[in-house]
């Protein structure tokens, strides 16, 4: 199935130049991103996206962080894209991730975990997309490759 998946490179990630690499390991997965900015988070914005952990210890802590400097919001596109990219990503701890994974290979600690990826519970990516992009801001386009690269 072919879906959308809100993707963002937190401060860290941005702060320690792995925007590349990240970018690089989804397209070398074969999906394609359809939205992308550079941006500040806002305290409102934050607390919105973060909303299901607001009763959470660490959820001042969260905006904080998230709210520290620049991240790199995207769209990414691909069969099975909400999935694909969770797997790449690792587990929320990058001390239990795998090798291989980007938490696993880059993320420091539970904090500062380098990637934000929609998580798969239904209308998760949507709700997330939307948050942080106009529709007149994704981008529809076929690539060469798309019919069997996945
Ligand atoms: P969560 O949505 O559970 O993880 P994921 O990013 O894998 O979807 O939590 C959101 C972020 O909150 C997580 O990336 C890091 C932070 N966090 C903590 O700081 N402490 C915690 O105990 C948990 C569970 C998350
Ligand atoms: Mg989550």
């Amino acid at each position: 199935m072919t879906e959308r998946t809100f993707v963002m490179v937190k401060p860290d990630g941005v702060q320690r130049g792995l925007v590349g690499e990240i970018v690089g390991r989804l397209e070398d997965r074969g999906l394609k991103m359809v939205g992308g900015k550079l941006m500040q988070i806002d305290r409102d914005l934050a607390e919105e996206h973060y909303g299901e952990h607001e009763d959470k210890p660490f959820f001042d802590d969260l905006v904080g962080f998230i709210t520290s400097g620049p991240v790199m919001a995207m769209v990414w596109e691909g069969q099975d894209a909400v999935q694909q990219v969770r797997t790449m990503m690792g587990e929320t701890d990058p001390a239990e991730s795998a090798p291989g994974t980007i938490r696993g290979d880059f993320g420091l600690d539970l904090g500062r975990n380098v990637i934000h990826g929609s998580d798969t519970e239904p209308g998760s990516n949507e709700r997330e997309i939307d948050l942080f992009f106009d529709e007149a801001e994704l981008i529809h386009y076929e690539r060469v490759d798309e019919q069997w690269l996945y």
